[in-house]
C-alpha cells in the first residue's frame, strides 16, 4: 500500500536569507497511509500548522518534497493545486471564520456538494440533511445562520462539509481546541465514529497529547520544528523514549491530578527555542542531556516499526549507542 501523504525531509524557513530567519519546520519526514489517523503534537510555535499549511499549499516549501496520492505536489502550478484541494480538506480551530455570516448553514453544505460535483442542486438539500444527521445535528438547524449555532454545532457542520466532499485526506488543525471540554469529547467521539464508518484518513494536529491520543492511532511528536519521535498511540508511555514525549505525557496525567495545580507546557520563546545550531533540539530543557547531545544532532532512527526516535539517550533504552 502506498502512503496517501508523504513528507520527505521537508523544511520551512521563514525569512530565509534575512536577519530574522525562523526555521519553523526542519527536515520533517512523515507518512500517512490511507485509513490512518496520524497525530502531530507539540507545544505552541513548534511548527505544526506550518506543516499543514505546506501540505495544502498555503505556504511554500523551502526544501524537501511532499507527495500526495502518488504525485509530487511540491512545486505544482495553480491549476493542479486546485485539483489537489478537493482531495484534501482542512478543518481549523475557529468554525465561525469558515462561514459567510449571512449564509444559512444548510446552504453552506449544499454549495460544497454541488461545487465539487457530488450531486445535483435539486438533490443537494436532501443530502445536506443526511449529513446533518450523520454529525448528530437536527436538519432543522439548516435554516439558521452561523451565529445562531454554538461553536460545537458549527464545527460539526464544518466537519460534515469536509467529509461530504469525499476527500482522500482530512487535516484537522486544532479542530477541537476552542471547544469546552465536554463538547470537545463529543466531537472527538464523532470524529472517531465517522472515521470507522467511512474509512477516512486524518492528519490531526494538536497541542494536547491527551486529545491527540484519543483520536489517533499513530503520533508524531514535534519540538522546535523537528519530529523527535513517532510511535503507535497504544505504545505511549511504556514503549516511547524521547524525554520530551515523557514530559508531554507528564502533563497529560496532571490534568487528572487535582493536587497537582499545574504542569503547564511552556511556550517556545526564541531564546529557548531549541533552534540550536548544533546538537539536539531539546538539549536545553532535557534533564538527560550530555556533551554528545550538545554537539551531535541525533538522527531519526527506526527502532521497530513504526517507532522512530531522535535521541541519544532514549528512556525506552537500547536503541542508540
Ligand atoms: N508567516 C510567518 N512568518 C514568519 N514566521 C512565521 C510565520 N508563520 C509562522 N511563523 C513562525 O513559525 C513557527 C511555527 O509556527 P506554527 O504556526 O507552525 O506553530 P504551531 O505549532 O502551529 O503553534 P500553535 O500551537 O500556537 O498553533 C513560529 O515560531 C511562528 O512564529
Ligand atoms: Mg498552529
Amino acid at each position: 500500500m502506498e502512503p496517501i501523504l508523504e513528507l520527505k525531509n521537508v523544511s520551512k524557513i521563514f525569512g530565509a536569507g534575512t536577519a530574522h530567519e525562523v526555521p519553523a519546520v526542519r527536515d520533517v519526514s512523515l507518512q500517512v497511509m490511507p485509513g490512518d489517523s496520524v497525530g502531530i503534537v507539540g507545544e505552541s510555535g513548534c511548527g505544526k500548522s506550518t506543516v499543514a499549511r505546506m501540505v495544502t499549499k498555503l505556504t511554500d516549501i523551502t526544501s524537501g518534497e511532499i507527495w500526495f496520492d502518488g504525485e509530487n505536489i511540491t512545486r505544482i502550478g495553480e491549476k493542479e493545486t486546485r485539483n489537489v484541494y478537493r482531495k484534501i480538506q482542512m478543518v481549523f480551530q475557529d468554525p465561525y471564520s469558515v462561514f459567510s455570516p449571512r449564509m444559512q448553514v444548510g446552504t453552506f453544505l449544499e454549495e460544497g456538494l454541488v461545487h465539487f460535483g457530488i450531486c445535483s442542486r435539486p438533490e443537494a438539500r436532501k443530502q445536506a440533511a443526511e449529513w446533518m444527521e450523520r454529525v448528530e445535528l437536527s436538519p432543522e438547524l439548516m435554516e439558521r445562520l452561523p451565529h445562531q449555532l454554538s461553536g460545537g454545532q458549527l464545527q460539526r457542520v464544518v466537519i460534515a462539509r469536509a467529509i461530504s466532499i469525499r476527500p482522500k485526506l482530512i487535516i484537522l488543525d486544532e479542530a477541537t481546541s476552542a471547544l469546552d471540554v465536554s463538547v470537545q469529547k463529543q466531537v472527538l467521539k464523532l470524529l472517531v465514529r465517522l472515521q470507522k464508518e467511512l474509512n477516512l484518513t486524518y492528519l490531526f494536529i494538536g497541542h494536547d497529547l491527551a486529545v491527540v491520543r484519543s483520536l489517533c492511532e499513530r503520533i508524531a511528536v514535534m519540538y522546535a520544528g523537528q519530529i523527535v519521535e513517532v510511535f503507535d498511540s497504544e505504545d505511549l508511555g511504556h514503549n516511547t523514549g524521547h524525554p520530551y514525549t515523557q514530559k508531554l505525557l507528564g502533563s497529560v496525567f496532571s490534568i487528572h491530578d487535582r493536587n497537582q495545580k499545574e504542569i503547564q507546557l511552556e511556550t517556545l520563546s526564541m531564546e529557548d527555542s531549541g533552534y540550536e545550531k548544533q546538537g539536539c533540539v531539546y538539549q536545553k530543557r532535557c534533564p538527560h542531556a550530555t556533551e554528545k547531545c550538545r554537539t551531535e544532532q541525533p538522527v531519526m532512527e527506526a527502532c521497530g516499526t513504526p517507532h522512530r526516535i531522535a535521541c541519544w539517550h532514549p528512556l525506552c533504552g537500547g536503541h542508540h549507542h
